[in-house]
């Protein structure tokens, strides 16, 4: 798999992940670039505006992925889903996050910083860019008619 292009973001809620995770992404070999749209550590920008700002990025094709962060990890998965295109997801458990690539093609992956533990989210972000979607596989059909659906 091609080293990854990713966007990371989040609101105050969850600035200090969102930061631990830059770090960790801009260290790992399979990421190409990381790139941030905040906030930044003294910003209050509200979690829509961050989310839909890093899935118009994923969408318009400047990155391949994006991690966000807020309280709860849901927020900005709603937020980034109205993006067309994306499918963004929560998910803070190991077997989720293998699913919502390898099921679900899901560029966007969002936790909660008041959720989940940070070493737990560490691993799953290491875990995550482990994974590539296989489109021959029996479940790109499904996430075609995702496609088909959104008109995309
Ligand atoms: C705080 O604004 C909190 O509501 C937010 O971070 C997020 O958890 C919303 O889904």
């Amino acid at each position: 798999m091609p080293a990854l292009r990713i966007v990371v973001g989040s609101d105050d809620a969850g600035f200090d992940y969102k930061e631990i995770i830059k770090k960790d992404l801009e260290a790992h070999g399979s990421v190409a670039s990381v790139a941030d749209v905040g906030v930044g550590a003294d910003g209050h920008t509200h979690y829509p505006t961050i989310a839909t700002a890093a899935a118009e990025i994923v969408a318009r094709g400047e990155a391949d992925r994006a991690i966000l962060f807020c309280g709860t990890g849901l927020g900005v998965a709603i937020a980034a889903n109205k993006v067309k295109g994306i499918r963004a997801v929560t998910a803070h458990d190991s077997f989720s996050v293998e699913r919502s690539i390898l099921s679900n093609n899901a560029q966007v992956l969002c936790m909660g910083q008041r959720v989940v533990g940070i070493e737990q989210a560490r691993r799953n972000v290491r875990e995550w860019l482990s994974y590539e979607f296989d489109e021959e596989s029996a479940s790109n059909g499904k996430v075609q008619e995702i496609c088909s659906y959104e008109g995309a």
